[in-house]
């Protein structure tokens, strides 16, 4: 299968696959407080991610371009819905654009339609530096997001089959690039092994890009004559992932993604650790079923949801969610507590 045709074939069967809403989030529990000394108006809701500064904690994360006119549309929509709303908005993998450069308008329109905003490049840990520095040039991009994507590779039928030397080849590009680098998931999480592994590379932001939310060893799954099933349910909850980080490395901005839902699983998310939360597969179905308007009013409701969430805990800021008081139960107790982790 072309390049090209995979990209529609990933968004078709991303909106069809769903999401499982399964991330964890549903056993935090937040702590009722009455007297949370704290209005709407003093909330305050922006937030970093290392030395990028955002408005909001929300974004755009990583899904298309390449190949022709559907991903083209799709991004250009995205990033309309990006400035209106001025969240961070990253593209799909730029390794497409970087073999067919007659494919790099499809990623270039989000800088287009979108010029003062924050723009952020993608590529797999596959790339070289030059690769990394054509695809930051391509969008003006203002950090670089790689991905870390083995069950996917794995569950394709074209996929990779070799993942060695990925920390030493990440490593390189972040010395090699002036703009603050990302590592992510595609929604198999990350534990503390990889965090630390990260981290004592110079790491300083990761997306953990957790289970329960779109799955990708399902929708490459929908493209395999023999299944490789057992994948589809390989994962960290993105809950979990949040606090192995955290963990693992408390003084690196992490950034929560994989099966947000609400304004309430960011609030979670926020609280567990992360400085931000990105969402791709909802926003991919809001846009593809409503529109841009319909998208721009979810994302500013979630906006106004953060505040009256962080009013009721107390929380003017979003560092201070890391001290609320919360309960932690079922599945994701028992998992912190093998993990010696309380
Ligand atoms: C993605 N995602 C993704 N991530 C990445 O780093 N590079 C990519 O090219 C893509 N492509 C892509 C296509 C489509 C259609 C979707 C829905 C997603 C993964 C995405 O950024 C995110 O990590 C996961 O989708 C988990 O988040 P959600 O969808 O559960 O919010």
């Amino acid at each position: 299968m072309t390049r090209a045709k995979r990209k529609t074939e990933h968004i078709r069967h991303a909106l069809k696959t769903g999401q499982s809403g399964l991330a964890g989030f549903e056993e935090i529990a937040f702590v009722h407080q009455s007297l949370p000394d704290c209005s709407v108006e003093q909330v305050e809701l922006s937030t970093k991610i290392g030395e990028l500064s955002l408005s909001s904690p929300i974004f755009i994360n990583a899904m298309t371009g390449g190949g022709g006119e559907a991903t083209y549309q799709i991004n250009q929509k995205l990033a309309i819905v990006a400035k209106e709303t001025e969240i961070p908005i990253a593209v799909g993998s730029q390794m497409s654009g970087i073999k067919n450069p007659s494919e790099r308008n499809t990623y270039k329109i989000v800088r287009t339609e979108n010029k003062h905003g924050m723009v952020w490049a993608n590529l797999g840990s596959e790339a070289t530096v030059e690769q990394a520095k054509i695809a930051v040039d391509m969008l003006e991009a203002n950090a670089l997001q790689i991905h870390l994507n083995t069950i996917q590779e794995l569950t394709m039928p074209e996929g990779d089959r070799d993942f060695a030397g990925a920390l030493s080849r990440i490593e390189t590009m972040i010395n090699n690039l002036d703009i603050p680098v990302i590592v992510k998931e595609v929604g198999f999480g990350m534990g503390m092994e990889t965090v630390q592994k990260l981290e004592s590379i110079g790491v300083k932001a990761v997306d953990v890009g957790g289970f329960g939310g779109t799955n990708f060893a399902k929708i490459e799954n929908e493209r395999r004559q023999r299944l490789l099933s057992f994948f589809d349910a390989w994962g960290i909850p993105t809950a979990i992932s949040i606090i192995e980080a955290k963990e693992a490395a408390p003084h690196i901005s992490i950034i929560g993604s994989g099966g947000i839902q609400s304004s309430l699983d960011i609030v979670k998310g926020l609280s567990l650790g992360a400085s931000a939360a990105g969402m791709a597969g909802r926003f991919l179905k809001i846009l593809v079923d409503q529109g841009i308007d319909s998208l721009i009013e979810e994302i500013e409701e979630m906006k106004n949801e953060l505040r009256y969430l962080m009013t009721a805990l107390g929380a003017r800021k979003i560092a201070d969610l890391q001290q609320v008081p919360l309960v932690i139960s079922g599945q994701s107790h028992h998992w912190l507590t093998e993990r010696g982790i309380d």
